[in-house]
């Protein structure tokens, strides 16, 4: 037999069994889940189901209950502040809302982790440039957010989020809120950034035109889980009936289409599983809200 190492390499980051509860609500469920190194995976799941607070699990925002995160096959979820700065470091993280620093121009939102990480001068005046022109945004460098579309502020997120050169970017809903023509520039973004800079990239998001364009692969998590992991085909042709109210945005049976989460029914088949869970990883920015 082959080393499996070299069949299968560890993933970049991971969940494994994770719980977690908010007021005694169960929101993860025991949440297995792998981020392989390199590539797209986009994590789907209906309003509520916790796809943000896997993001916030895999930069030590939140702590699970039970249950695992790792990063280079470290634990993680037990480190504290101190010695998770050196690891969120090495993930980018672009906030729901893209959590802009209102009162600081473009140039200093972009520059903030540069500073927060000792570069002065012109290597960091070069990179902050550098990194608003992959965006295309280097004419907007003295512009405060407020006077940026709504396209463009995630876009200002979105180099803050790489300004680092993170091994890691987590997107959480890159697109939501936009109109057709700028998510579809976000999307070209999150691909092209992707390869350029050779980094993994998770993106959560309910926007199925979105997922689709960007994933190399998908995971629809439900009730608290991964329902089903796979490619995006393995995805778009999958029978399981969770998935296809999801991909449909249709009513199984007379069921809540959102698939809410509160709604016991039928729904909880064991999924036939293209493949195997995978597994997300750590981000960089704590809160999503207005950092200094
Ligand atoms: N810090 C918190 N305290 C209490 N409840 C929380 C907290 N964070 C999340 N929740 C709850 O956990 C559940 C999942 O939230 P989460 O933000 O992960 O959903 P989501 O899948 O990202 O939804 P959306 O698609 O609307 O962004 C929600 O019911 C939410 O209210
Ligand atoms: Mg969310």
């Amino acid at each position: 037999m082959p080393a499996t190492d070299a069949v299968n390499p560890p993933p970049l980051a991971s969940l494994r069994g994770v719980w977690k509860s908010f007021d005694g609500r169960p929101v993860l469920q025991g949440l297995d889940l792998e981020i392989p190194t390199g590539g797209t995976l986009v994590v789907m799941g209906p309003s509520g189901c916790g796809k943000s607070v896997m993001l916030k699990h895999l930069v030590g925002l939140l702590r699970p209950d039970q249950g695992e995160v790792r990063f280079h096959g470290e634990r993680i979820d037990r480190l504290d502040e101190r010695r998770l700065v050196p690891i969120r470091r090495r993930i980018g993280f672009l906030f729901q809302q893209a959590a802009l620093f209102d009162s600081l121009t473009v140039r200093e939102n972009v520059a903030f982790p540069l500073r927060e990480t000792g570069h002065a001068g012109p290597d960091l005046e070069d990179r902050v440039r550098a990194t608003l022109d992959r965006v295309g945004l280097a004419d907007t460098l003295d512009r405060m957010p407020a006077e940026l579309s709504g396209g463009m502020r995630k876009r200002v997120g979105l180099a803050r989020a790489i300004v680092l050169e993170p091994e890691l970017v987590l997107y959480d809903e890159p697109t939501t809120g936009l109109d057709p023509i700028r998510a579809n520039v976000i999307n070209s973004l999150i691909v092209r950034l992707q390869r350029e800079l050779r980094i993994t990239s998770v993106v959560v998001t309910h926007d199925l035109d979105s997922a689709f364009q960007v994933a190399d692969r998908m995971v629809l998590l439900h009730r608290g889980r991964v329902r089903l992991e796979g490619t995006p085909d393995e995805i778009r042709h999958s029978a399981d009936p969770v998935v296809r109210t999801f991909l449909e945005g249709r009513e199984p049976h007379g069921h809540d289409p959102d698939l809410d989460d509160s709604d016991p029914d039928t729904l909880d088949a064991p999924a036939n599983s293209a493949s195997p869970a995978a597994s997300p990883s750590p981000a960089a920015n704590p809160s999503g809200h207005d950092r200094p």
